[in-house]
């Protein structure tokens, strides 16, 4: 039975170009989509444009636009670069639409019915001179801790201390430079905290096949009862670009709130443009979604799991709409063991990749050669791209078919013999159908190339055996020679029918040229019969040439050295980005910042130093915080107990590099509540704004020593 699927990626914002990051996940979700749809199954792969929240609209007023004609903008000089990668989404469109408003309006009404609205007073910073409330990324101050300045609202850079932004010295927004003031104003919320919302989220994680990284986090998310999960603030106050709330004027929906329902927005206007029926469903909209065998299926990134794995599908439940059936999450593409960063210049431009000429295949198969099912970063490594390219796509693949389809054109009138694999060869390739198939269907798709390849490295030893270049000297194997031929032609159709879900162009050209059917995974059980015509051999893809690699490297490697040697780490252009509401949005690059010692502090009694008990704190794990990306989560062990810690550590260790260390923790601070848990204590790091440099105990000292 043909499935019926129902298949997004994650809407990208409106104010900035695609970086590489968006191209991963698109290649991704469309070699799934390629081959589900080659295995007979009716896809509809849909996506749009996340054009509404703060930062579009702060955004476009610089610009001197309206939002919506930023959008436009932005928009309009990004469309191009989706059907170059060959990506085949069957529908765009926008949040800023009148259909999201009508089902946005129309699960709001549900879920207040439902009694999981509530709304209540709460107190913010807010920016009098702009007349704005401001969101902890627009409020800057001193540290409350180690005195730093210009410090983000949420957390400290330099010493890694955690805060709200109420505890910031000297606070000032950083839109306009005003005095913040606290002000009051009505928040709507959505009740993540009433019991059936965990009851419902239990059922749905228990039931729906997540990847295991996936299913760890909800388990700390759910976990206690569901005790960590707090309402969820899904308003914000005017001035802000979105949907207003119908029943509360001036009160406009956070931005998370209705970008996803831009999903089901999308969707339904693929339905009513008249695109779905052309596309073989001939239901309405509602009807489609009201069937429960339609699978719906989401592919989005590792740092908005949180929002798709919680609120999206406990709104959709007691909204009664359909479900996701799973939420395929990957991780991030770095550069050369860089995290990819456009403020700083050491990303990969997927629009420089294309104006310079290079071949939008190469970068799928090498995406692809990388990706697995699970929740991994990726690197893009220049040598490794060129070698993978050059040396399998082209030296194990291409070759197969420059090898023998000449001497089919020269020698046998364009016509093959009978293909004869031997049988061991014969097997392997037998075998290799639903094993591939297995992979792409689990989007294992760096196994699925490795089996591609290992089945090509057993066509080239084919070749080598049999030497058609020496058969063809002589006259009495001409018949061997045509045999020999005819095989690696059938071979390399098999090989093109497995690529064509990552390499459609490549793979409808092979088809062309050697007039098979791409597509057709079913005839992959047969040879191609005797007598089978070809046209004449045309070079189907060329080998990545260095000048164009350095061309499109020469900026980014540059940057990358740059950003090597400045200490400073990411977390600064990163926080810029999510200002710009993008991870990779244009911003200055970062000058290194002198260091600068403080001047010492007020002198303090023996006594007074001695209330803070500090102590050797072994660390067990640390791990990333999906919401706050700054942030790690260690695990410390105090000899006696094992507590939770939270860092602003993020931008200076990689976690794994820490598990194991000794280092120093203030074991009597009072508890804080943070939004992803609580933080039992603080680890101690020297920082003076240029890095963050973690304490550390000499070997010999045990976990829970006392330092005095
Ligand atoms: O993180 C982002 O880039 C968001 N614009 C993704 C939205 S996905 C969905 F919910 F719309
Ligand atoms: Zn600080």
């Amino acid at each position: 039975m043909p499935r019926k699927l129902f298949i997004t990626t994650a809407l990208p914002y409106a104010n900035a170009p695609f970086h590489l990051g968006h191209f991963m996940e698109y290649i991704q979700a469309d070699i799934w989509v390629r081959f589900q749809r080659l295995q007979g199954h009716k896809v509809h792969f849909i996506c749009a444009d996340d054009a509404h929240g703060a930062p579009i609209m702060l955004n476009a007023e610089k610009q001197g636009l309206t939002p919506e004609k930023l959008v436009e903008k932005v928009t309009s000089e990004r469309v191009g670069d989706l059907s170059k990668f060959n990506l085949s989404f069957d529908h765009w469109y926008s949040t800023h639409s009148p259909e999201n408003v009508a089902l946005l309006h129309d699960i709001y009404k549900k879920l207040k019915a439902n009694k999981l609205i509530i709304s209540r007073e709460i107190e913010q910073f807010y920016d009098p001179v702009k007349g704005m409330f401001l969101a902890d990324r627009y409020i800057k101050g001193i540290c409350p801790k180690c005195g730093a300045k210009d410090q983000y609202g949420d957390s400290c850079e330099v010493c890694g201390a955690v805060y709200a932004p109420t505890d910031l010295k000297s606070p000032y927004s950083a839109i306009t430079g005003a005095k913040p003031v606290l002000k009051k104003s009505e928040h709507f919320f959505f009740k993540l905290s009433d019991k059936r919302s965990a009851k419902f989220l239990n059922e749905w994680v228990a039931n729906t096949p997540l990847q295991s990284e996936v299913k760890n986090k909800l388990a700390e998310w759910l976990g206690d009862g569901g005790k960590n999960l707090n309402d969820w603030d899904i308003s914000r106050d005017a001035p802000y670009f979105g949907i207003e709330l119908p029943d509360a004027p001036g009160k406009y929906f956070y931005v998370w709130m209705d970008a996803p329902v831009g999903y089901l927005a999308s969707l339904k206007n693929y339905f009513e443009s008249g695109k779905a029926k052309l596309n073989g469903e001939a239901r309405s909209f509602d009807e489609f979604l009201a069937d429960d065998e339609v699978e719906q299926y989401h592919f989005i990134g590792k740092d908005i799991i949180y929002f798709h794995t919680l609120f999206w599908p406990a709104m959709l439940h007691f909204a009664g709409r359909k479900v996701p059936n799973n939420v395929f999450v990957h991780g991030f593409i770095g550069f050369s063991g860089e995290k990819m960063s456009k403020s700083r210049g050491t990303g990969v431009s997927p629009q420089a990749y294309l104006k310079l000429g290079l071949n939008p295949e190469w970068l799928r198969y090498y995406i692809a050669a990388k990706l697995n099912d699970r929740v991994e970063d990726l690197d893009f490594n220049p040598d490794d791209f060129v070698a993978r390219v050059n040396s399998d796509l082209i030296g194990k693949y291409v070759n197969i078919a420059s090898r023998a389809a000449g001497f089919i054109s020269k020698k046998f009138e364009g016509k093959l013999a009978k293909p004869q694999l031997p049988p061991d060869i014969a097997k392997e390739f037998a075998a290799a159908a639903p094993e591939i198939a297995t992979c792409y269907d689990g989007r294992e798709f760096g196994k699925a190339i490795r089996k591609i390849m290992a089945l090509a490295d057993l066509a080239n030893q084919y070749v080598d055996a049999n030497k058609p270049w020496e058969l063809a000297k002589n006259e009495d194997r001409q018949s061997e020679l045509h045999t020999v031929c005819s095989t690696c032609i059938s071979m390399f159709r098999d090989l093109t029918v497995y690529l064509a879900p990552v390499l459609p162009q490549l793979a409808a050209n092979a088809g062309e040229m050697f007039n098979f059917n791409a597509g057709d995974w079913k005839a992959l059980t047969k040879l191609l019969p005797a007598g089978h015509e070809i046209k004449p051999y045309k070079h189907l893809m060329t080998r990545i040439d260095p000048k164009q690699m350095d061309a499109l490297l020469e900026p980014a490697l540059e940057a990358t050295k740059e950003a090597k040697a400045s200490a400073k780490a990411d977390s600064k252009s990163s926080e810029h980005a999510e200002a710009a509401n993008s991870e990779f949005a244009l911003v200055p690059p970062e000058t290194p910042k002198p260091v600068v010692i403080q001047p010492i502090n007020e002198t303090i009694s023996i006594d007074d130093f001695g209330r803070i008990d500090l102590r050797v704190a072994k660390i067990l794990d640390a791990e990333l915080v999906v919401e706050a990306d700054k942030l790690l989560k260690l695990t410390l062990d105090l000899g006696i107990e094992t507590r939770t810690v939270f860092a602003g550590i993020r931008s200076a260790y990689n976690p794994k590099d820490l598990v194991g260390r000794l280092t120093v923790t203030v074991a009597n601070l009072a508890p804080r509540k943070m939004r992803f848990g609580e933080s039992q204590g603080m680890v101690l790091a020297a920082g003076d704004g240029t890095g963050i440099y973690l304490l550390s105990a000499d070997s010999g000292a045990v976990p829970g020593m006392r330092i005095k």
